[in-house]
């Protein structure tokens, strides 16, 4: 058997010591997949004195990060320390500088300067993977990039953060609001002190951005991505929507439509029968669409230990078998720069939901809106009334342009008989 791999890990959390502790645990397995063993030489950690539940003897202790780089007995560098810039960055450019492969986790990174770090991998003739970036334990990099290769794409969707599915998996179960599903989460260190990239999308996004590039051969567009969280989702739509035969999920979803890119995090309306529906609690699911295979869905953990280890070390043997090739699967010289598409012009089903007065004429007055943007209702129910006098109504609109349907609520949204701010959400329908 050839030499050993050697490894620096950058970033012992759970992920880099899951990764010890898959490398140590399946070593003699890895060694035969890999054709020669894979072994930790030397780690980087904030943090020596803590107890990760992994032995770390023999292992060299490095206090800069950056330093593994430069290390004569490294020959990978692993980066799972996190953050789009600062010490991840610098790793990175040190360690294609020094003529060594890259593996990372670090979607913020790539979604920032993917390409950058590609042209530098590329040039140097080096690996850089990142199949951990991505819905964690799920080979969707490699189901794209290798395995659906000779399709054209359609879309890709998918629920890309488990912190998300759990909150909206939890809120529907229990009947309880954001607020309190998110805080009982950060008690049980499920969703993180400052949760924001979870909840707004960001982290969403950052990772559609990557899945659209690898699909589509484009740019990385992360700036491109609209981008809207789960903050405002309320019980009452998670219900209403249920009893419409639909569960919401946080939804990440980029398409070619004519020529333009378009991508954008939302909460969405997905029919109950559909697999994205049924992926509940923290896992995630991506469905790739290609013109000859057709529909694929991929579903697992999209965090944890175990999961991003197990996609770590799949990079890692990738590189061991000399596995080089360019990290978007074409030359970044190749990936097409792709306008942005107007969301306006797209076309769907809407669900609405708005608290009216109980009075003469105010439903006229609603869908009176509707019919004057050309917006055709499919269903439409009001829901009993309320001490305050006011009622719900809950409509469902056949297929229509975004941009008339949001023309809609805002004439409805200006009515003295409308209470509060409608609320308006897309339907996956494919
Ligand atoms: N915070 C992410 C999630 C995992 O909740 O899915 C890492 O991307």
């Amino acid at each position: 058997m050839s030499e050993a791999l050697r490894i620096g890990i950058a970033g012992l959390g759970n992920v880099g010591a899951g990764v010890v502790k898959v490398l140590a645990g399946n070593a003699e397995l890895i060694a035969r997949r890999a054709g020669r063993p894979i072994v930790v030489t030397a780690v980087s950690a904030r943090d020596r004195g803590r107890d990760r539940g992994v032995a770390l003897d023999g292992i060299a202790w490095v206090d800069d990060a950056a330093e593994l780089a430069a290390r004569d007995d490294v020959d990978v560098v692993v980066e799972l320390i996190g953050g789009s810039d600062g010490p991840a960055l610098t790793l990175a450019r040190r360690t294609l500088a020094a003529g060594k492969p890259f593996v990372t986790a670090n979607k913020a990174m790539l979604a920032h300067h993917g390409l950058a770090l590609a042209e530098a991998a590329e040039k140097a003739g080096l690996p850089l993977k990142y199949e951990a970036a991505v819905a964690g334990g799920i080979p969707v990099i490699k189901g794209i990039s290798e395995g659906a290769a000779a399709n054209r794409m359609l879309r890709v969707y998918g629920l890309m953060n488990g912190t998300c599915n759990y909150i909206l998996s939890r809120m529907e179960a229990e009947g309880l609001d954001f607020a309190s599903v998110l805080a009982d989460a950060q008690a049980l260190g499920f969703a993180e002190a400052d949760p924001s990239f979870d909840i707004d999308g960001i982290d969403t996004a950052h990772k559609l951005s990557i899945l659209a590039a690898l699909a589509f051969g484009a740019r990385i567009d992360f700036a491109g991505v609209a981008c809207h969280g789960i903050r405002s989702i309320a019980s009452v739509d998670i219900a209403q929507a249920a009893a419409l035969g639909f569960r919401i999920k946080l939804v990440g979803l980029a398409e070619v439509q004519d020529g333009a890119l378009f991508q954008r995090v939302h909460p969405a309306l997905v029919p109950l029968d559909h697999p994205v529906a049924t992926t509940m609690g923290s896992l995630n699911a991506v469905v790739v669409e290609g013109d000859f295979v057709g529909r694929l869905f991929f579903q697992g953990r999209g965090a944890g230990e175990g999961p991003t280890a197990s996609a770590v070390v799949a990079d890692l043997v990738d590189i061991a078998r000399s596995d080089v090739r360019p990290p978007f699967v074409m030359p970044v010289s190749q990936l097409a720069a792709l306008p942005r598409a107007a969301a306006g012009d797209r076309r769907g089903r809407y669900y609405l939901r708005l608290n009216v007065a109980d009075r003469v004429g105010v439903l006229a007055e609603v869908t009176a809106a509707l019919r004057d943007a050309g917006v055709s209702i499919e269903s439409l129910v009001q829901r009993g009334g309320s001490d305050a006098g006011d009622t719900m109504v809950v409509m469902v609109t056949h297929e229509a342009r975004e941009a008339d349907v949001l023309a809609s609520l805002a004439h409805m949204a200006a009515s003295p008989a409308v209470v509060g701010q409608p609320v308006m959400m897309h339907i996956l329908d494919f």
